[in-house]
C-alpha cells in the first residue's frame, strides 16, 4: 500500500513562479525514497506541501490512503510525521534545547514526566545531553541539526521527511544521524544532495528535475 500518493499536484508561489504542474508520483509503506535534484527544482517546496504547510493549487495528496485536503486532516496526519526543516531556524523556537525536543510530545499530551524520559533517551544517542540547558538559537549549525532532528524522532514518526538532513554538518554529525535512521522501520523520504549518505539508507532514488520526479 502506498503511504504518499501525489496526483496531477500543481503548485506555484506568488508572483508566477510555476514550481509543479501536474506532478505524479508515489512513495509504499516502509519505502525509503531519497530525492535529488538541483537548487530550486522543488524539493522543499514539495516536501511542504505534502505537510499542509503550503496551499496545493489543484491535484490530490494521499498519505495512508486517505486524502488530505483540510488543515484538519493535515494536522492529523502531521502527527504521524516527522518533518525535518531545511533550515533549522525554522524548527527551533524553545528558550532551551530540552523544551524544544520535548515539545511535540507535550503537543501530543504524553506527560512530562514521560517526555523528559525520551528526551534523555534520544540526548543520550544523538550525544547533545551537554546542550539540554542551552538556548537553541545560539547552538552552532550541526549542533542546531542533531536538536532539530531529534525533536523530530522523539515521537516515534510513522513517516520521516528530512529535507536536506546533512548540509552543512560534519562527519560525526552524519554519522550519529545514520546510526540511528538505519534502524527506522517506517517511511521516509528525504531530500538530498549527499548520494553517499542517500545511497546507505534509501530503497529508492527520485530525480526531481524540470517539474518532474523519475526515478534513478
Ligand atoms: N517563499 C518563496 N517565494 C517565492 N518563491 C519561492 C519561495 N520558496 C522557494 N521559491 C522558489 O521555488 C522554486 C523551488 O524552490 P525550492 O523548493 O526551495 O527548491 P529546492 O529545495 O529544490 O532547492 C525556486 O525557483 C525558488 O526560488
Ligand atoms: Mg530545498
Amino acid at each position: 500500500m502506498n503511504c504518499i500518493t501525489v496526483h496531477n499536484l500543481s503548485f506555484s508561489y506568488p508572483g508566477h513562479i510555476e514550481v509543479f504542474n501536474d506532478l505524479n508520483f508515489s512513495v509504499v509503506n516502509g519505502e525509503k525514497a531519497g530525492i535529488t535534484g538541483p537548487n530550486g527544482s522543488g524539493k522543499s517546496t514539495l516536501l511542504l506541501l505534502l505537510m499542509g504547510l503550503l496551499k496545493k493549487e489543484s491535484g490530490s495528496i494521499n498519505l495512508w490512503g486517505k486524502s488530505v485536503e483540510t488543515p484538519d486532516d493535515f494536522r492529523k496526519a502531521r502527527l504521524k510525521t516527522g518533518f525535518l526543516f531545511q533550515d533549522p531556524d525554522d524548527q527551533l523556537f524553545l528558550p532551551t534545547v530540552e523544551e524544544d525536543i520535548a515539545f511535540a510530545l507535550l503537543n501530543r499530551g504524553i506527560s512530562r514526566e514521560n517526555a523528559r524520559e525520551k528526551v534523555d533517551t534520544l540526548c543520550e544517542t544523538f550525544r547533545i545531553g551537554h546542550l539540554k540547558k542551552r538556548i537553541p538559537f545560539h547552538l552552532s549549525w550541526g549542533q542546531k541539526r542533531l536538536v532539530s532532528l531529534a525533536g523530530v524522532l522523539v515521537t516515534e514518526p510513522d513517516l520521516l521527511m528530512l529535507d536536506e538532513p546533512t548540509a552543512g554538518v560534519d562527519d560525526r554529525v552524519i554519522e550519529t544521524i545514520l546510526a540511528y535512521i538505519e534502524g527506522f522501520s517506517g517511511t521516509m523520504l528525504i531530500s538530498s544532495h549527499d548520494k553517499a549518505f542517500l545511497d546507505s539508507i534509501c530503497t529508492s532514488r527520485y530525480r526531481l528535475l524540470n517539474n518532474r520526479l523519475e526515478k534513478c
